[in-house]
């Protein structure tokens, strides 16, 4: 086609025009990535509503009610704020710009290289958006993504990405859609609890006056098959400097927490303005050592390290390690315990090198005893569960040599019973290999990357197979 001059300038009018009038929510768009992403925009008009170490974030005059699309929007910029202030109304033009710092991650959408910054007026309201009161403002509390399948631990993993399939928000449903939909909006979390303790940069993952599943006790969040607890959003550092506290502990209250949502190094997260603040602690204040007393007559251990720990030089008894402890809960409760456990040979079951981690058993002798008739095993030998059913090793370890547990933690079965002889039973203590190289649970590869799933699978598979060998045993 071949414009004349004037249709041509006309044209060129309607463009400015139009891309004058996107809304950030438009920018926004409805999916992960924008549908203006590369692009530049001008005059875009926001609401200062927060401002950062790094930049600062604009909320629109004119509100979309779509549940999917933010109506606030990350403007990237160490300077162009610096004049502003919250309760501003402007307009600037910058470049759209989907930034993460790793490609593990989900993206953020945010405007960069701002520039025309015009304030239009100050000392406007800035009413942020209450979690768990505002309608459709609600975080689903099972599914996490579209993508998962229903099954945020399921297989194959990391069968699509979110930056490629970029589907449709459903906020009612998923959770990162939700917390993607908020994205950049100031937000309230009303009553929060704490439902972890805080990492080593003080985040902090809470749950607000919103419906959850899950609840423990101790106000934690229980996970089950099928519901991981998308509900639980992480509070990330606070953005007038001050650092959240490191000593919050699982179950604690906190005062009511105003902030940003926002996505970085793999997880949704609120910046909140200021640093958390504990307004209550559960009581009594750790798990109490009753446990010990009032029930644990068999408990089983993990991760115990020989007697000089990471020290590499071929120890491999546990044993001072497990007396020391089975002193110090003496001294504490008055409760003696005994223990049993086999010894790894030195260096072949992982963990931290040169330390030896083994699963163990402590039991109250005063109420238990390893059913007698069978010897321990060695660290090679390999446990049968004979007829009667009874154990060749007691306590034996499984399979020992089988190439499911290269450079991981073998299983220890035991068969135990009453004093009297009466009430028998059999147990086996595994620790399964980790979970190292696994993505996030909130990262753009759905369903996540279960790292050395593999390997527990394969670990399961030799343990169900040694524990139920026959179906008359009825195990
Ligand atoms: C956006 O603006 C910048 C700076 O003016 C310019 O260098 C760039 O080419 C523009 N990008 C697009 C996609 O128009
Ligand atoms: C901020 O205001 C000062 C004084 O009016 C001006 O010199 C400066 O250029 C402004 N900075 C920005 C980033 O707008
Ligand atoms: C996930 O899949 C994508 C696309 O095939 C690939 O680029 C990425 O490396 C994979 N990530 C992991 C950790 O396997
Ligand atoms: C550890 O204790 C067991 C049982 O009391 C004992 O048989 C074994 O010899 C001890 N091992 C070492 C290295 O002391
Ligand atoms: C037992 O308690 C006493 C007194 O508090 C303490 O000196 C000792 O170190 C404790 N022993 C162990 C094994 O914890
Ligand atoms: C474990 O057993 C299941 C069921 O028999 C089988 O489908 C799967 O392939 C096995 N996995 C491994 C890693 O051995």
């Amino acid at each position: 086609m071949k414009f004349s001059p004037l249709v041509a300038s006309v044209y060129a009018a309607l463009q400015l025009s139009l891309s004058s009038a996107l809304t950030i929510s438009e920018i926004n768009g409805h999916k992960y990535l924008s549908p203006y992403a590369g692009q530049n925009v001008t005059a875009v008009k926001g609401l200062v509503t927060a401002k950062g170490p790094s930049g600062f974030w604009i909320k629109s005059t004119t509100l979309d009610l779509d549940p999917r699309s933010s109506n606030s929007i990350y403007v990237f910029s160490s300077s162009a704020g610096r004049n502003l202030t919250v309760g501003d109304i402007i307009t600037l033009d910058a470049t759209v710009l989907e930034y993460r710092s790793s490609s593990a991650y989900i993206y953020l959408t945010e405007l960069t290289t701002p520039s025309n910054v015009v304030r239009i007026s100050s000392g406007n309201k800035v009413t942020p958006i209450v979690i768990g009161e505002w309608l459709l403002k609600w975080p689903p509390t099972e599914q996490f993504s579209s993508l998962d399948n229903w099954d945020v631990f399921g297989l194959p993993n990391n069968a699509s990405q979110l930056s490629v399939k970029n589907p449709s928000l459903n906020p009612l449903i998923y959770g990162l859609d939700f917390w993607e939909s908020l994205s950049g909006e100031l937000v309230t979390v009303k009553r929060p609890k704490a439902v972890a303790k805080p990492s080593s940069f003080g985040d902090t993952w809470v749950t607000g006056s919103w419906r959850v599943s899950g609840r423990n006790k101790r106000g934690g969040l229980t996970s089950t098959d099928r519901d991981s607890n998308p509900e639980a959003i992480l509070i990330g550092s606070p953005l007038d400097g001050t650092p959240n506290p490191k000593t919050t502990r699982l179950g604690d209250d906190l005062a009511e927490i105003t902030g940003i949502v926002t996505q970085a190094f793999g997880y949704y997260r609120i910046l909140p303005l200021t640093a958390l603040s504990v307004t209550g602690s559960q009581s009594p204040d750790v798990a109490p050592v009753t446990t010990f007393t009032s029930g644990g007559s068999c408990i089983f251990l993990q991760e115990i390290q020989d007697d000089n720990g990471a020290t590499n030089n071929g120890v491999v008894s546990s044993n001072l390690t497990l007396s020391t402890l089975i002193a110090s809960i003496y001294n504490q409760s008055g409760t003696t315990y005994a223990y049993t456990y086999i010894s790894p040979i030195n260096l072949a079951d992982g963990g931290e090198p040169g330390g030896n981690i083994r699963v163990a058993y402590l039991y109250k002798p005063t109420l238990l005893r390893l059913s007698p008739g069978a010897q321990i095993g060695g660290s090679l030998d390999a446990n049968v569960v004979l007829p009667g059913p009874s154990l060749q090793y007691n306590p034996g370890r499984i399979e020992p040599s089988n190439a499911a547990w290269t450079a991981s933690r073998k299983p220890l079965a035991a068969q135990w019973e009453t004093l009297d002889g009466k009430n028998k039973f059999f147990t086996v203590n595994v620790h399964f290999g980790s979970k190292g190289g696994s993505s996030s649970i909130e990262g753009d590869y759905r369903p996540p990357v279960n790292g050395g799933i593999e390997d527990r699978e394969a670990q399961a598979n030799v343990t169900a197979k040694h524990s139920n060998p026959s179906p008359n045993y009825k195990i």
